[in-house]
């Protein structure tokens, strides 16, 4: 099998390139570690800690996990943006970050509540900061209050198995329940949600969407960005516990194997990204026309607090879809607004009569497939910037 071949059996965005003999020796691809997916360990007592173990799990943009702590005193800390984890090219006014602080927050006040605790949230208790710079002001202050008889939130029980799901669908449309059920819930977000499934809309979404994938492709310096956060064999995910590989796209088993072992390679791939763009645009063509639900969260204003409140509701809306056993996939290519997408962002938005005033903070693909791994999730203790003082 020549690699050309291999890669479109894999489906991946990767470059094939030269055998390197550092991945020969690497695992079969069996994950050794859960990397948090089992829950806090046992021996946390902190209940601060205990929490936050959860919010790591939240969905953020590359699976960067760009969140800091700052413990305060033994029932409160504060959250930052993580300004060493950014995405400069493809989110430039760090917008998708602060949806990943919202993330966080929302999971974090689920998870409290399952413990017999209310989260207190006082956002950007220190003062806000506009679109165009990034203050190291926390982004809100996390208040746990002990409350006996607090209802636990039922989104609790799928913290541990949401995830991002980028593999095929099936094409099947959601039911008209399933439909009311998500539009009902929209009425109580910050976000207006949309969902499209008519033939036409999805013609013009699966052909819209592939586009803005070839868009994104056609710079280095971005590719280099999405590139530096793929973990190319199991070794680079016990490094990092960051990022995404070949099984978070659904490439598993005996494919996986030869491709961490013969056929990836980090040097080469930075080097020529022009594979990896390629594939990258022939998977989006492919797992679009696998969908025939897409839908959106937009705001009338694009404030760090909007942004951060969004986040919130798709967290819900990623837990949701999950406990009504639907999988659901962000595609946030024409939503970015470095200048080469503009154009099709505008066109966008008209085609849907979205105001251009009016910012379309998450799109997603909706449907049905099975699970996949989890992306990897470092240690809790990794976000603590004072813990030693604690
Ligand atoms: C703001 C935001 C934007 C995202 N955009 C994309 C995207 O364009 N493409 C994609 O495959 N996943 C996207 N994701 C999903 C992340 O890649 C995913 O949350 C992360 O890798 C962690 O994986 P998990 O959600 O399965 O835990 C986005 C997530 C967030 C919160």
């Amino acid at each position: 099998m020549d690699r050309r071949h291999f890669i479109k059996i894999t489906g991946m965005g990767l470059a094939l390139t030269t055998l390197s003999s550092s991945l020969i020796a690497c695992s079969d691809g069996a994950t050794k570690l859960d990397y948090g997916w089992n829950g806090p360990d046992q021996s946390i007592q902190d209940i601060r800690l205990k929490l936050l173990a959860y919010a790591i799990l939240s969905p953020n943009p590359h699976n960067k996990q760009p969140w800091q702590i700052r413990l305060l005193d033994q029932n409160s800390f504060d959250l930052y943006v993580d300004q060493t984890r950014l995405l400069p090219e493809t989110d430039p006014y760090a917008r998708q970050i602060h949806i990943g602080q919202g993330t966080f927050l929302e999971t974090l006040s689920i998870a409290a509540s399952a413990h017999g605790y209310q989260a207190n949230i006082d956002y950007f208790p220190l003062g806000s900061y506009s679109n165009l710079t990034l203050a190291e002001l926390p982004v809100a202050r996390v208040t746990l209050l002990p409350q006996a008889n607090i209802s636990r939130d039922p989104l609790f029980d799928y913290v541990l198995t949401r995830q991002s799901n980028k593999r095929n669908y099936d094409n099947s449309l959601l039911s008209p329940a399933q439909k009311s059920q998500l539009l009902d819930w929209s009425k109580s977000t910050s976000g207006q949600l949309t969902l499209i499934d008519t033939d036409a809309e999805q013609a013009y979404l699966r052909q819209m969407l592939t586009q803005a994938m070839q868009l994104e492709v056609g710079n280095k310096a971005r590719d280099l960005e999405t590139i530096a956060m793929f973990r190319f064999n199991e070794a680079e995910i016990q490094q990092y516990r960051d990022g995404f590989g070949l099984a978070h796209n659904g490439v598993t088993g005996f494919k996986k194997m030869l491709a961490e072992n013969f056929f990836l390679d980090r040097a080469s791939t930075e080097r020529d990204p022009t594979e990896f763009g390629k594939q990258s645009v022939d998977m989006a063509q492919r797992i679009t026309a696998s969908t025939s639900t897409f839908a959106w969260l937009t705001t009338q204003h694009n404030e760090r607090i909007d942004q951060v409140k969004v986040g919130r509701d798709y967290c819900r809306l990623n837990l949701m879809a999950t406990a009504m056993g639907l999988a659901i996939h962000p595609m946030s290519q024409v939503l970015q607004e470095y200048a080469d997408m503009l154009p099709l962002q505008r066109e966008f938005k008209q085609r849907f009569n979205i105001p251009q005033s009016n910012t379309v903070q998450m799109l997603i693909r909706v449907g049905k497939a099975p699970s996949l791994s989890h992306t990897p999730r470092r240690e809790v203790s990794s976000l603590i910037s004072n813990i030693r003082a604690c």
